[in-house]
């Protein structure tokens, strides 16, 4: 097999380029997948954060139309919609020194609908795709250092459009955090608009990958950070309506600029949870990444009045930890939750140690965890840790429709913590039941990977948590073949009720989404 990391980009070949893509393509493991096998760097028991070391994502490269797919079990009558998902896809092998985090986004999509399943993928071609595709090479060589790229692209966007998609305004919006959105269309999944700044009222030059729905107003609730420029400690929060008007926008300042990958938004507050992946001057200076680690840091909790203009944040100081994806959020007005998945260090192994010390697995492995703050009295100085469960995992998440509010249920791709050999754990998902404090876990069998979960309710006014879970397995055994697993979420533990089998490989995911039929356009 052609290894990435033995290639000269700027020597590769197109035949040995793609040598090394069906190479790979007849592997395993991609970011953002979770399971023993895609392993091969040391990993903590238990479980693993994100990608590893050895999981640089595959070129993929094919976009694959499957009509009427073939299904196991039966699609439930009450699941009709579509599962969106996008992960870096490199449209040319990734520069040396680069990471899984910079590859074009590729959008697939199951369209599920009266117990068929339509299966399609598209890169996401925005500027930065198009500019490449021209030019038949990498023109923005390195994640989010723009002063390597080929003076040509100046001016365009850097978008990888990689990491999470949301549906707005009949569109679905294809996200990277470093940059505005680009909009495709629902059902095609073709170009609408490449650099989407929600009818000239983006003032951010940057869009987060984790907007919320406000469970109330249904509008959008999202953010941009160095959203003044390049290294900028600007955070802009801003509020969109479901049919496109900005209704409120506001800036704060982060104490130093980090990664500010999610986000919370409660009834009343919005939190920003500023961690010590911070932007690295000489790092970039000397043609690297954006982040590298800085265990001298501590974190900032940082809480603001949604309505208001900002200037009532407060910045909470805790210990150095990393934080990077939240669960749910809720607060009752004098105290705030925020659950998120926790580890002590970098939870990234491609991300530099500022100090030049080895990425340490465990440390870096990830629990969900319960941040709260009390904000009643006098000014709080500090904020409350309160690790909730054994299990480990790195890409919570929850029944979308309470984003804002009280919450009952999460979701977690994890491993199987009782495994008689830890490092062969099974992976599986993991749902939590906050009223309850217990977890019920559905062990996915061996030589299987899984991507992020995403749960689809049965209906739009169905109970919490009462619908279905669906996420992508990988089949170690069948050159990486994909199966869409769905699961009823009341009963985890009996397996899926139905399996979606690809013939072929799935593209890469960080994240999904569930667009139920009644949000998407009739064709
Ligand atoms: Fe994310």
């Amino acid at each position: 097999m052609a290894s990435m990391q033995d290639q000269d980009n700027n020597k590769v070949s197109r035949r040995s380029f793609m040598g090394g893509t069906l190479g790979v393509a007849a592997g395993i493991g991609a970011a953002g997948l979770i399971g023993a096998s895609t392993i091969t760097r040391a990993q903590p028991a238990g479980g693993v954060p994100g990608a590893s070391a050895s999981s640089l994502p595959m070129l993929f490269r094919a976009e694959i139309d499957v009509q009427d797919c073939e299904v196991e079990g039966t699609i439930p009558a009450d699941l009709n919609g579509a599962f969106y998902r996008v992960g870096p896809d490199p449209q040319y092998p990734l520069r040396p020194g680069n990471i899984p985090f910079d590859g074009e986004g590729h959008v697939s999509m199951f369209r599920i609908c009266n117990g068929r399943v339509d299966y399609k993928t598209r890169f996401v071609k925005n500027e930065r795709w198009t500019a490449q595709n021209e030019a038949g090479r990498i023109l923005f060589p390195m994640y989010r250092n723009p002063s390597l790229d080929d003076p040509g692209v100046r001016g365009l966007s850097r978008s990888t459009a990689n990491t999470h998609i949301i549906n707005h305004k009949n569109l679905l919006l294809c996200l990277k955090e470093d940059s505005p959105p680009s909009a495709v269309d629902l059902l095609t999944l073709e170009m609408i608009d490449p650099v989407y700044r929600f009818d000239n009222q983006l003032v951010s030059e940057t869009f987060t990958a984790h907007p919320k729905v406000d469970s109330g107003t249904g509008n959008m609730v999202a953010f941009g950070y160095e959203a003044t420029g390049f290294g900028s400690r600007d955070v802009i929060a801003f509020e969109i309506t479901p049919q496109g008007r900005k209704v409120w926008e506001a800036t704060v300042q982060v104490p130093y600029v980090g990664m500010l990958h999610d986000f919370a938004v409660t009834q009343n507050y919005i939190v920003l949870y500023v961690i010590p992946m911070t932007k690295d001057d000489e790092q970039l200076a000397r043609g690297g990444i954006h982040w590298s680690w800085d265990s001298t840091l501590p974190t900032w909790f940082g809480v603001f009045r949604r309505g208001g203009d900002g200037s009532d944040v407060q910045w909470l100081q805790g210990p150095t930890r990393s934080a990077t994806h939240v669960m749910g959020a809720f607060d009752d007005n004098n105290r705030i939750y925020v659950d998120v998945e926790m580890s002590e260090s970098n939870p990234f192994p491609f991300m530099p140690m500022k100090d030049g010390s080895n990425w340490d697995p465990v440390r870096g492995t990830s629990y969900i965890t319960r941040l709260s703050a009390d904000l009643s009295g006098r000014r709080a100085s500090g904020y409350e840790i309160e690790r909730l469960s054994p299990w480990t995992g790195a890409l919570p998440r929850q029944d979308d429709r309470y984003n804002t509010m009280p919450y009952r249920y999460g979701f977690l791709g994890t491993r199987d913590i009782n495994a008689a050999n830890p490092r062969e754990a099974n992976a599986g998902y993991v749902r939590f039941d906050h009223a309850t404090g217990t977890q019920v876990f559905w062990n996915a069998g061996p030589a299987t990977s899984l991507a992020e979960c995403c749960f689809a309710p049965r209906s739009p006014d169905a109970a919490e948590g009462d619908g279905y879970l669906m996420g992508v397995a990988t089949r170690q055994n069948e050159n990486g073949r994909g199966d869409l697993v769905i699961l009823d979420a009341q009963r985890l533990q009996e397996g899926p009720v139905a399996t979606v089998k690809l013939p072929v490989r799935a593209v890469g995911q960080v994240h999904g989404w569930w667009v139920p039929e009644g949000q998407l356009p009739v064709g």
